[in-house]
């Protein structure tokens, strides 16, 4: 079920992101195509126009030799006439120098007209009035050289020159004609490659903006679908700050009501033992005072008496120690300037470490002033567990609107980034500092001592003398 689960939503992935990714795919395709297409109407455009300009050559060049042709018939055809009249030489020239060019002129047109059937045909039939026409220029003037005048007077008369002469213009303007189409072909051909270029290149330039307009539609949704998702995960991510801090403040209420649960039971059991022990013990020692004066003249019972006083005195020291150490009843009856000397002093006698003490008297609310001396109780209790100290300080000064209390040893010290997570007593004394609005500062150096430093508001809000909950003072420990 969840391989299934999972593999859909592989695959849901997988096609939303195709989905996502065709555009992009379509908008890249039209403008490889467009370029495509492009390049093709740009190359086959210059190959026929190449081709065109080609065969426009070709038919200029047919053209002109066509026309000179012409012209070098006409030039022989007036010394021909020119020498027949007057029979002078240099009249023949034009003739001569015509003459020599005609059959280069009609190989080149030859040469010109090859593949081209209609145009070879026609050019044969030209050869055949141009031969037919020099033939008869020759015989003319070979026939006035020789003096037969009656002779040549008859070639001429018979027409057959001109007759040739007009079928060699009728042939030549066929060819022209012909040289023209292909000239006005290629014109044509150059033109509708520049208007395909024309057409093609408008096409393509519209696909171009197309294309690009596809890729800025896909990369805006893109960016789009990339914000809906960061605003996703910040969402999450806040809702999940909000459950660390609801669950942080839960625990750190729990807390505050286990410390008050602890305070609450330490006065009541404070309170019993003072009550029943107390009673219990005051009303034995009573009674043992009074056997003692009824048991005056036994020195063996009143020995006995005496010791049972004693144990009876050790009973209550004991049950006061304990009642002490509990629930500081010195706290309300001397204060805690006087709290702080005993606790320090009995400190130094029970430990054998010197212990130096500078305490200013201060104005602090009960729960505060109960703060106070747990931190110092519970930093005299590590001092005698860890540092290995021969001395140590603790200082209370007043500063109007806060207090700040200082206990500090010459120990070994530890490394406060490595504290193992079991140990409460710091942990437990950071948290009631902070509950009643203050700030702990642990200081230790391996090897250089400890230092611990909290600075308390005098006066603390209503709702944090509640929650650091002073359970009712117990009588002081009596008789
Ligand atoms: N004054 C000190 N000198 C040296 N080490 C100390 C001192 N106070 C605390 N430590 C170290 O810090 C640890 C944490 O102390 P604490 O939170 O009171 O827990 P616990 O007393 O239950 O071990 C102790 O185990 C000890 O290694
Ligand atoms: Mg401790």
């Amino acid at each position: 079920m969840i391989i299934h689960t999972l593999t859909s939503s592989l695959v849901g992935q997988r096609l939303q992101r195709w989905l996502a990714f065709r555009p992009l795919t379509l908008g890249l395709g039209l403008a490889v195509m467009a370029a495509l297409v492009l390049v093709f109407i740009n190359e086959t455009g210059y190959r026929q126009s190449t081709r065109a300009l080609q065969e426009i050559g070709e038919a200029q060049g047919e053209r002109l030799v066509l026309s000179s042709l012409v012209q070098n018939i006409v030039d022989a055809e007036n010394g021909q006439l020119g020498y027949l009249l007057t029979g002078q030489p240099q009249y023949r020239e034009p003739y001569d120098a015509a003459h020599k060019q005609i059959s280069n002129q009609l190989a080149a047109l030859r040469k010109l007209y090859e593949g081209k059937p209609e145009e070879s045909a026609r050019l044969a039939t030209l050869n055949d009035h141009v031969n037919r026409k020099l033939a008869e220029i020759e015989m003319t003037v070979r026939l006035r050289e020789s003096g037969n005048d009656d002779a040549w007077k008859f070639v001429v008369t018979t027409d057959v020159g001109r007759e040739e002469m007009a079928a060699i213009r009728t042939e030549a303007a066929g060819l022209m004609a012909l040289s023209n189409q292909s000239l006005m072909a290629g014109q044509a051909q150059i033109a509708r490659s520049l208007a395909t270029a024309r057409l093609g290149i408008g096409l393509a330039a519209l696909t171009g903006l197309f294309a690009f307009y596809l890729y800025l539609r896909q990369t805006h949704r893109l960016r789009e679908a990339g914000q809906r998702q960061q605003q996703a995960l910040e969402r999450e991510r806040n809702a999940l700050e909000d459950e660390v801090r609801e669950r942080t403040a839960n625990l750190a209420e729990l807390a505050t009501h286990l410390q008050e649960v602890r305070e609450n039971e330490r006065g009541f059991l404070a309170r019993e033992l003072h009550d029943e022990l107390g009673a219990l013990l005051t009303a034995a020692k009573l009674d043992a005072a009074r056997l003692k004066s009824r048991l005056a003249s036994s020195p063996e019972a009143t020995e006995r008496l005496q010791h049972l006083t004693e144990l009876l005195n050790s009973g209550i020291a004991l049950k006061r120690r304990i009642i002490e150490d509990l629930r500081p009843s010195s706290l309300a009856n001397l204060g805690l300037v006087a709290s702080l000397e005993i606790l320090g002093r009995e400190f130094a006698e029970r430990s054998g470490i010197q212990v130096e003490m500078a305490l200013e008297p201060v104005e602090l609310s009960e729960g505060n002033q109960l703060t106070v001396y747990r931190m110092v109780q519970e930093s005299l209790t590590n001092i005698g567990k860890y540092a290995k100290a021969s001395e140590a300080t603790i200082v209370l000064q007043n500063f109007g609107s806060h207090v700040q209390v200082e206990v500090a040893d010459n120990g070994q010290g530890f490394d406060v980034r490595k504290m193992k997570p079991a140990t409460h007593g710091l942990a437990g004394m950071r948290h009631r500092v902070e509950t009643a609005h203050g700030k702990l500062n642990i200081a230790s150096t391996p090897g250089r001592g400890t230092t611990l430093r909290a600075m308390l508001p005098v006066a603390p809000p209503p709702a944090v003398a509640l929650a650091n909950g002073l359970p009712p003072t117990p009588p002081a420990p009596g008789g």
